[in-house]
């Protein structure tokens, strides 16, 4: 498959100018008829005013600001403010709700809060900047991203975990790859970098938050399912946008010069060509910035391809794929590193949000690290030399460890749960027990918020590999449980029935590795946390329930069902002149035709959320055609491997979340433009990418088989429930 040329500048500059000018006007006219709007200027000295020492002290000096991603540097995300209580959490109610995204986009940043301004993002990008008590628009940027990079998207539609703000900028990474400095008091940009090198081999999306400290911003890249990827991170200076340093976190073709001396290390614990496929390991979500030792710690993703077999055979551990790197900010290099999954085979990765704090371990106050990777256990490491303290698991539900060795720091592999012997249900999933999203510490309690779940996987090898030995690498879907289709079904077949999901959330001790308290959620996916010194516990639901908990024992207090979902969302808390607020990100409702939407809830709110009417979901009138059950097989194949990633699995669990429409669902008129929107791209501007590469039109014709054979048998069924 055709690399991606040019991601970057789809249009040219005039043109783009051109273009930017008509999307303006189509933004103010669609804005006209929007009450309540009014023009809003920040003081161009005083915006964004944000540096080191004002994020370090902030808990103490202003703890109704949160001025960095996880909200302060030490990313520990438990609030000090106390105006919302056990007692009074009844008043809560709607403050502001602002939609600022369509439903084909995910909705997963942190909103930050800077002297009365919320900085928040949506999926594709784009950044505004909104009035806190109200959620007024100040301005808005839209970097305009290459709509084509979806087709380098793991996990469904568009999404972006948050800005940065420092020194009068905003800083967004983009769906595209670029990292952009924009003008914290007029919404203009600075400047636009694209962070892509061709030393990383293909493009990729970047969806974590940059993080900005010492004089710089730090920005790493995801995509590790999607064509060949080699991670690394880089250090921009803040000011220019120059490059001060890049650490790469996968060692490259060994016949040529290594870019650091780490790579020559971690060469050593590689086998076969991994270079050919990249290796991936990733830095997508969790960069993690430390004053006390001037290092910013990289949590490295998975290895690409999954398999260790296929990606590094006869390797070793395949560093520093599943590791958390200490990386020193002015020099750029590595301090230590810690390997959570030596070798990883199920796509467990380190890449999930890490706290910074400080626990007593034996008698000593020690600085520490803590992450709940998606391997399950809960891993206690000291800052200043990586030590391993502690490596409890969080959920009883890991198949492929029986535990962590605190002699050896390494995890002891279940010699019975190898997929490469025998394809099985493993947990936890590649998905992992505890992914990127949030979690709350609780450092004088010495205690861990968070929710995690218990689902299993299918693990298999590749069929292509297991036939040939041979492996071709797909631009979308470089895995192994999820897109391929009658494979897999029969695989699983013979595996038997999935083991059952559940989901908790809890208060964790990971020192003695056991629970204050422990519930079980509604929902498999659900949002981060946050936990207050009023002793509330701020949690975003799956179902679209907003619930509030008492962060003592867990009980529920009082929630709010959203139209749109929590899935795997964020939140966060804040307060200007005397009120505190707490802010949420709502997923759009494809059915609803409700879009992205950020809800603020403050006591005494009043305010109410406009809900549209609900779409009819019954299978339309379906074309005729009588299709060959060849045809319907390969389509059942192709829909799999290209298609569930978005639309959803049809007859196999979905992986993803479903972010696209149920295609058993179109219309005739919606089949006669299928090749129109699959091959020519006419729908690329809302997220459906173009398959001219990829499909010929025989190829579409056998998908369209399967979903119309889909459609019908959908109808049977729905006939016979009505009768
Ligand atoms: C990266 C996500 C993604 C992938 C992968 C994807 N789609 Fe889509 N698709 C979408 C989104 C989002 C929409 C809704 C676009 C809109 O709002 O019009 C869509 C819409 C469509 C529609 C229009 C449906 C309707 O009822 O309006 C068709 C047809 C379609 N996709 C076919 C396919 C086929 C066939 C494949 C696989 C070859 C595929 N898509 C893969 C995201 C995706």
């Amino acid at each position: 498959m055709k690399p991606i040329d040019g991601l970057k500048t789809p249009l040219q500059p005039a043109l783009r100018n051109v273009a930017l000018l008509l999307f303006g006007i189509a933004v103010l006219a669609a804005f006209d008829s929007r009450p309540g709007l009014q023009a809003q200027t920040l003081d161009a000295a005083a915006a964004g005013n944000v540096d080191d020492a004002r994020i370090i002290s902030s808990p103490a000096t202003e703890p109704g600001s949160w001025l960095s991603y996880g909200q302060t540097y030490k990313e520990q995300r438990f609030s000090q403010l106390t105006q919302i209580t056990p007692d009074n959490v009844g008043r809560l109610g709607l403050a502001w709700t602002r939609e600022i995204g369509d439903y084909n986009m995910r909705m997963q940043g942190t909103p930050l809060v800077v002297d009365g301004v919320m900085y928040v993002s949506n999926g594709w990008s784009v950044v505004y900047a909104l009035d806190a008590r109200n959620g007024e628009e100040i301005w808005r940027y839209d970097p305009q991203v290459d709509r084509r990079s979806i087709r380098l998207a793991c996990c469904g539609p568009a999404h972006n975990r948050g800005v940065a703000v420092y020194q009068g900028k905003v800083y967004v990474g983009t769906f595209d790859g670029r990292l952009i400095a924009i003008d914290a008091a007029t919404g203009e940009e600075v400047w636009d970098i694209d962070t892509w090198i061709p030393a990383g081999l293909g493009r990729f999306n970047i969806t974590g938050a940059p993080r900005a400290a010492a004089g710089k911003v730090y920005i790493g890249q995801g995509s590790g399912e999607s064509g060949q990827r080699r991670g690394y991170v880089t250090a921009y200076d803040a000011e220019t946008g120059e490059v001060a340093w890049r650490f790469f976190l996968v060692p490259g073709d060994p016949g040529l010069p290594f870019e650091h001396p780490e790579m020559e290390m971690a060469a050593q614990t590689w086998g076969g060509e991994w270079w050919k496929y990249g290796g991936g390991g990733t830095a997508w979500n969790s960069l993690v910035y430390d004053e006390e030792f001037n290092s910013l710690y990289i949590g490295v993703g998975n290895g690409a391809p999954w398999p260790r077999e296929i990606r590094s055979p006869g390797g070793g551990d395949d560093l520093f794929l599943s590791t958390i790197v200490s990386v020193d900010v002015q020099t750029g290099r590595m301090n230590w590193y810690y390997q959570t999954t030596p070798g990883d085979n199920w796509d467990y990765s380190s890449a999930m949000d890490m706290t910074i704090g400080e626990i007593e371990f034996g008698g000593e106050m020690r600085k520490v690290l803590l992450q709940a990777p998606k391997n399950g256990f809960f891993y206690v490491l000291d800052r200043n030399d990586g030590e391993l303290l502690r490596a409890l698991p969080y959920t009883d539900g890991i198949d492929w460890a029986t535990r962590v060795d605190m002699e050896t720091g390494r995890p002891v592999e279940n010699p019975d749960v190898l997929y490469e012997v025998k394809p099985q249900w493993i947990m936890p999933a590649n998905s992992g027990a505890h992914n990127w999203e949030p979690q709350s510490w609780d450092n004088d309690l010495g205690l861990m918020y968070f929710y995690y779940h218990d689902i299993a996987n299918f693990y298999s090898l590749d069929e292509g590999f297991v036939e040939t030995g041979e492996y071709e690498i797909r631009e979308r879907g470089l895995s192994l449980g999820w897109g391929e289709g009658d494979y897999r079904r029969r695989l699983i077949e013979q595996a038997g029935p999935r083991p059952d999901s559940q989901a908790f959330i809890g208060a964790f001790d990971p020192i003695t590795g056991s629970y204050k308290w422990r519930h079980p959620l509604a929902s498999e996916y659900n949002g981060g946390v946050v936990a207050t010194r009023g002793g509330i516990l701020f949690h975003p639901e799956g179902t679209g329930n907003f619930s509030v908990r008492d962060s003592d024992d867990g009980q529920l207090l009082w929630s709010f069902t959203a139209p749109g979902t929590f899935r795997s969302t964020s939140v966060m808390t804040y307060q200007v002149d005397a009120t505190q607020y707490v802010a949420t990100l709502m997923n759009g409702n494809r059915t609803l035709d409700l879009g992205g939407t950020v809800l603020v809830f403050k006591l005494d709110g009043d305010a109410t959320m406009p809900v549209p009417e609900i779409v009819q979901t019954e299978v339309p009138e379906q074309p005729t055609t009588e299709f060959s059950p060849e045809a319907v097989r390969e389509g059942d194949d192709l829909y799999h491997a290209q298609c569930a990633s978005c639309h959803g699995g049809i007859g196999i669990p979905s992986e993803t979340a479903i972010v696209a429409p149920d295609l058993r669902l179109m219309t005739l008129g919606t089949h006669n433009e299928m090749a129109d929107i699959v091959l020519g791209g006419s729908r690329a501007q809302r997220g459906m990418p173009d398959f001219e590469d990829t499909l010929g039109s025989e190829q579409l014709e056998a998908i369209r088989a399967f979903i119309v054979n889909q459609a019908r048998l959908l109808r049977d069924w729905q006939q016979e429930r009505s009768q």
